[in-house]
């Protein structure tokens, strides 16, 4: 199932007193962070914002990153609808609505909503009220049970179907999932996030830096050698790039050691064991694989276990091949693959200085070391 994920945007702050899609976070506009969340999460593949009109010039320029962007409506119900419209007739897509005015939605809550609005059919992020919650009934005060309460975060997920028809049917509601148990709709619920706070009064800004604050940090390092192969006819990679004419390295994959380093690096970095354990070389369909994909997969592992990648440094130790002058182009493949930017990389050669196997051009050996959080 395709999954779109549509930013809301539209609202007009009322409660906040000013326009919240002008506010900066962290040094970011407010509705870049959860752009950006989506737009790197390896289950959604499209997102689009509705906004108001005023906005979506500006928009369209300023966020690249977003599929479209169109124009909302008076109310919430109606911006989605636009939202749903942009996403046309397709079939067999879930759609997310999500407020751009939360910041804070992390890649593991995307991942549970999607998850569970996928078996079921639609789904939400609950948290459990922490204080006790009073209804007044006729002048009377009563105590709900607060185990069967939720407070309704978003992304909020179903079926583009059943959406459909649940906005056709044009009841009002302060959030999605409402629209759906209107036409008796089963909704689910996941855990939601507390940091996954909404922006809607400007004291909300006050205890914003508690909650986002990434506060786990942590380094890898990872180490590769391959032999030179004796095959004349097999292609030579480092670091993601095919150096043409020059000899092949040995292994079971494309031996690109520079890229297995990384990767150790990284699955090191989150705790997740060492490249073997994961590609092992007895597999016959990783036979000459491209180490790209080992790159990518294990990057979309990271992420949807809500890490970033701040930065990666790598050291080839090779005599052969002279790697100096595709440093640039070797950095920019790199940070491609990482899916942070080229400053983040840093590639360093050195040669052995003719010292041991290497030396002697035996083979050719790498390291790298990253850094995550989340
Ligand atoms: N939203 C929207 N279209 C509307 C109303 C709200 O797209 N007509 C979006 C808001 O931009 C926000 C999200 O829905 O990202 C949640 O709404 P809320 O926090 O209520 O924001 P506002 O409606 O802007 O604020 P207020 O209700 O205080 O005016
Ligand atoms: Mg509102």
């Amino acid at each position: 199932m395709r999954c779109v994920a549509i930013l809301l945007a539209a609202g007009s702050g009322e409660r906040f007193g000013r326009d919240k899609l002008e506010l900066r976070v962290d040094g970011k506009p407010l509705w870049r962070h959860s752009l950006e969340t989506f737009r790197m999460h390896p289950l959604v593949d499209e997102v689009g914002i509705v906004t108001r009109e005023d906005k979506v010039q500006m928009l369209s320029e300023e966020a690249p990153e977003a599929d479209w962007v169109v124009e909302g409506g008076k109310t919430r119900r109606e911006s989605g609808a636009c939202g749903l419209a942009a996403v046309g007739e397709r079939s067999d897509i879930l759609v997310l609505f999500h407020d751009a005015a939360r910041p804070w939605v992390s890649p593991e809550l995307v991942t549970r909503v999607i998850e569970a609005a996928t078996e079921h059919g639609a789904a939400f992020p609950g948290l459990t009220p922490a204080d006790t919650v009073k209804q007044n009934v006729d002048g009377k005060w009563m105590t709900l049970p607060r185990g069967h309460l939720a407070l309704a975060q978003t992304p909020q997920a179903a079926r583009a179907d059943w959406y459909r028809q649940a906005f056709a049917a044009g009841d009002e509601a302060t959030d999605d999932m409402a629209l759906l148990e209107a036409q008796g709709f089963p909704v689910t619920a996941v855990e939601g996030d507390p940091r996954n706070r909404k922006i809607t009064h400007p004291t909300d800004l006050d205890t914003m830096d508690l909650f986002h604050q990434p506060s786990d940090i942590r380094t890898g390092m990872g180490y590769d050698i391959h032999p030179f192969s004796n095959d004349a006819s097999r292609p030579c990679w480092l670091g993601g790039l095919e150096f043409p004419g020059e000899r092949a390295l040995a292994g079971h994959s494309d031996a690109d050691v520079a890229l297995h380093a990384l990767v150790d690096a990284l699955l090191g970095a989150a705790g997740l064991g060492d490249i073997g354990e994961h590609y092992p070389p007895t597999e016959a369909e990783l036979k000459d694989r491209n180490s790209a994909f080992f790159v990518t997969e294990t990057v979309h592992q990271l992420r949807s276990r809500g890490w970033e990648i701040l930065n990666a440094d790598i050291a080839l130790v090779a005599e052969r091949p002279k790697i100096g002058p595709r440093r640039p182009e070797m950095r920019q493949r790199l940070a491609e693959l990482l899916e942070i930017s080229a400053e983040r990389v840093n590639v360093k050669a050195t040669t052995n200085e003719k010292l041991g196997a290497i030396g002697r051009e035996e083979g050719v050996a790498a390291l790298a070391t990253v850094l995550i959080r989340r």
